[in-house]
């Protein structure tokens, strides 16, 4: 059977294509390489010891879409290719509608030419703005967006979901990730920020190896225990195993399904900060800032719809997460440059 994954060189994507290599799948990649690089494509192989097949390509042009699309004949589409960072998008809305949204029509329109139509969707908890309750079931209702980015997740859900009841024959997985961190166990593909890291995570493991001098706590005066974010943080290998997952679904025709990819666990920025130091082996020095403005209290799932449905859930706590985020960044100080 054979996956063709948009984005496919990135942080999830690059995860998400060892564990279908390893499951025997064949692999096709299209990425045009704006946040990745192709690096990461060449270790994907070593790691999974398999070949695949990788087009430098912009999901926006239809005519190379429809071009590879008739070639590979791929059975399911993987749709990780997007632009997702929360500050640029405000400042860049036309950017991130056009490279998201457009794009996503357009990779459509040539799955739809070549007759595939199954598609597993890159979407994110931020669908349901401040949540309704939590644990955040995929009942909750979606909520206003604070920013283009989360406005874009939120549209081609819907636009999706549109193109199944225009046409049975589609069959659409949205999974809505929580927050993804942590990195192969094998430290050779791992996140790979550009400039200074906008999240937690990424920022915390560059105080760990000395190129930023302390994390900034954005806000200790929330309703949470500690004061601190709570977020439900989950490493990006168990979140690539999801895929692997929801590919098993899409087998049996299941039309339209949403699934929350988290852990249902709950984790402050301290804990964050206090698990990170143990796993590099020193205290991180942190100072507390102003709130981020957009920024919720608590967010994390309920994930049992997932178990039930997918039989996937999250098997790695916040302690290796953490270590593999620091063997990605020990082993890689500058990424993949
Ligand atoms: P990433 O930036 O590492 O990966 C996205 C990849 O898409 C990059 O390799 C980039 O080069 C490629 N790309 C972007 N626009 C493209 C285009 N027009 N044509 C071809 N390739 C293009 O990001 P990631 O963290 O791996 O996220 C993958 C997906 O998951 C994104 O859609 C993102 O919005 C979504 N998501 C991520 C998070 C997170 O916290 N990382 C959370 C929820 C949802
Ligand atoms: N935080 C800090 N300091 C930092 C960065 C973040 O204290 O330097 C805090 C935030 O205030 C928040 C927590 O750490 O409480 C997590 O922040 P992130 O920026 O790492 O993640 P978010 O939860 O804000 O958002 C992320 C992705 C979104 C995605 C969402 C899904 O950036 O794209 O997870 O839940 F939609």
């Amino acid at each position: 059977m054979k996956i063709l994954v948009t984005g496919g060189a990135g942080y999830i994507g690059s995860h998400t294509c060892v564990e279908l290599l390893e499951k025997g799948y064949e692999v096709v990649i299209i990425d045009n390489l704006y946040n990745a690089s192709e690096k990461a494509v060449d270790r994907i192989k070593d790691i999974a010891g398999k070949d695949l097949v990788f087009y430098n390509a912009d999901i926006r042009d239809y005519e190379k879409m429809n071009s590879i699309f008739s070639k590979e004949k791929p059975d399911t589409v993987i749709h990780f290719a997007g632009l997702k960072a929360v500050g640029e998008s405000v400042a860049k809305p036309l950017e991130y509608y056009e490279n998201n949204i457009a794009g996503t029509l357009n990779l459509c329109k040539a799955m739809r030419e070549n007759c595939c139509k199954n598609i597993i969707f890159s979407s994110s908890a931020t669908v349901y703005g401040d949540p309704a309750f939590i644990p955040i079931t995929e009942e909750c209702p979606k909520g206003v967006c604070t920013n283009p980015y989360g406005w874009t997740k939120h549209m081609l859900e819907q636009i999706l979901t549109d193109l199944h009841t225009a046409d049975e024959e589609w069959n659409v997985i949205l999974l809505r990730y929580f927050n993804p961190i942590g990195a192969h166990k094998s430290g050779m593909i791992g996140e790979d920020p550009k400039g200074i890291p906008n999240n937690l995570l990424p920022y915390v493991a560059q105080v760990a190896i000395g190129k930023l001098p302390f994390v900034g706590v954005f806000g200790n005066d929330y309703d949470t225990p500690d004061g601190t974010g709570v977020r439900d943080y989950i490493h990006v290998v168990d979140l690539a195993k999801g895929h692997v997952k929801a590919i098993d679904k899409i087998k049996e025709n299941p039309g339209v399904k949403v699934y929350n990819l988290g852990t249902g666990k709950g984790y402050s920025v301290l804990d964050v900060i206090k698990a990170f130091s143990k796993a590099c082996g020193k205290e991180l020095p942190y100072e507390i800032k102003a709130r981020r403005p957009g920024d919720i209290a608590t967010c994390y799932a309920d994930a049992t719809l997932a178990k039930k449905e997918l039989n996937w859930e999250a098997e790695y706590g916040l302690e290796e997460m953490c270590e593999d985020s620091w063997r990605w960044q020990s082993m890689n100080p500058d990424g993949y440059r």
